[in-house]
């Protein structure tokens, strides 16, 4: 079988709706065309984020009826810390209630104004997180990432030679640490590969940096690598996944995707003065240090999740379902990011719509086709979430990919739902020209695209 089934069967079912064109169509408008003012009920396939979305385990939910909920010291604290440091390695495991939070803390206590973290591609909230810190956040992956036609298999990796430019041009002491999400996911969830980590490390060792990973999806990462970089073949997950965090000094975690639970984070790290400062922070803004924002069950799910995500059984269906979708769309011609990421298929919104200029929100348009024609929610990635003022003109400076982020919930819909999908977007990109640009009414300060409205042109 070329994709592989589904690895577990179906013990609670939880009923979804469709509704009707018409109710879509109000629902939009009462929403500013915005996907993410929806009510979820209203949505049939929701593929606006993998985060917090997955599937438990029986196992999991098992767990949930043993959580010890005392104040300090739960022993499912326990079980977590052990379970964090024997895949990730580090010294101090600070437990917090997502992976933001932990972006926080650590930034908080090591970034000062003026000073600059590159990444391979900063999320969202990561960019954010810098720069409400008064620095900035620098993308230094390779050219690669922004070809969607190039299947290179490890186009998340980071641009060694410009990060060394960058560290000669910024001075090293404006350069708190070095961030690497693994998968890059606002590149098209493409991995990094163990070597790319290797060089990374060499280099800033050299200037004394320290080097920090975006971890959310490191399972799906340590899949990549032992599918695609030589050598790795015969090495388990968690030994990958051992060797690839070695390289490092720590990481932010969201386990809202690789931990499969629905809500929790943690912050490792070596630095004993950091982890200090942080915990200090951790006690101020989230909780004692034992549960860090979440309660004793949380923190028992997501220590048998993150045993759980490394099961080679469970990767292969999973990456396998992502790349199910992505060649049904690749066959019938619809243009898509290559290779098939690992949590998500990105369908390529400047070559779906070519009649819609960047300035009239192309992937933001064929979101909101996607629900009205067909109740499905995927996410935009483009202008809304990153485009920025030009500083002095005020002029929308467009990001180079203009991208609808199709994610897909762990361990949450069947194949036949996928295949659902698949047809439904094949349908759209027939009827393509029909689709409008729009026009932005309303934004925030910060992180426009979860609260902007618009009108249809
Ligand atoms: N880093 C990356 C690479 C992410 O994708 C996310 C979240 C975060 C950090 C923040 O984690 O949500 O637990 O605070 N990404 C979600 C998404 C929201 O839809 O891709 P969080």
């Amino acid at each position: 079988m070329k994709f592989p089934s589904e690895p577990f069967k179906i013990k609670v079912v939880e009923p979804i709706r469709r509704t009707t064109r018409a109710e879509r169509e109000r629902l939009l408008r009462e929403a500013g065309y915005n996907l993410f003012r929806l009510p979820a009920e209203s949505v049939y396939v929701d593929l606006l984020t993998d985060s917090g979305t997955s599937a438990m385990s029986d196992h999991q939910w098992a767990g949930m009826m043993l959580g010890d909920e005392s104040y300090a010291g739960s022993k499912n604290y326990y079980h977590f810390e052990d379970t964090v440091r024997s895949i990730f390695g580090y010294k101090h495991v600070i437990p917090t209630h997502q992976g933001r939070m932990a972006e926080n803390l650590l930034f908080s206590t090591v970034v000062k104004p003026g000073m600059c973290v590159p990444n391979n591609i900063h999320f969202d909230t990561t960019r954010a997180n810098v720069e409400h810190q008064g620095a900035q956040a620098l993308d230094v992956v390779v050219k690669m990432a922004y070809d969607p036609h190039d299947e290179s298999p490890f186009k998340g990796n980071m641009d060694v030679i410009r990060l060394e430019e960058t560290i000669n041009r910024v001075g090293r002491d404006r350069i708190p640490l070095v961030l690497l999400t693994i998968t890059n996911n606002s590149g098209g969830g493409q991995p990094v590969s163990m070597e790319n980590i290797r060089n990374t490390r060499a280099l800033l060792e050299r200037y004394g940096i320290p080097l920090f990973f975006d971890a959310c999806r490191f399972a799906e990462n340590c899949f990549f690598i032992k599918e695609r970089e030589p050598g790795y073949a015969d090495r388990s997950i968690l030994e990958i996944a051992r060797e690839l965090f070695s390289y490092g000094d720590g990481c932010t975690m969201s386990a809202k995707k690789d931990g499969l639970v629905n809500i929790g984070g943690f912050l490792n790290l070596n630095h004993d003065q950091w982890a200090q400062d942080i915990t200090n922070m951790l006690i101020l803004v989230e909780g004692f240090p034992t549960y860090g924002g979440l309660a004793g069950r949380d923190l028992e799910a997501m220590a048998r999740g993150l045993r759980e995500v490394l099961d080679e059984d469970y990767l292969n269906f999973r990456v396998g379902q992502v790349r199910y979708l992505g060649e049904l769309l690749d066959q019938a011609g619809v243009p898509i990011v290559k290779p098939i990421g690992g949590h998500a298929v990105y369908l390529n919104a400047k070559e779906f719509l070519p009649h819609i200029p960047q300035a009239e929100f192309p992937a933001q348009s064929l979101a909101v086709s996607l629900y009205r024609e067909h109740g499905i929610r995927g996410v935009e990635i483009g202008t809304v979430m990153f485009g920025t003022k030009e500083a002095g003109t005020g002029r929308t400076l467009h990001p180079e990919l203009e991208l609808v982020r199709l994610a897909i919930p762990r361990r949450v819909y069947t194949n036949m739902q996928i295949a659902y999908v698949a047809e439904s977007i094949i349908d759209l990109y027939r009827r393509r020209e029909g689709i409008r640009g729009l026009a932005m009414t309303y934004e925030a300060p910060m992180l426009r695209h979860f609260t902007a409205r618009f009108e249809e042109l």
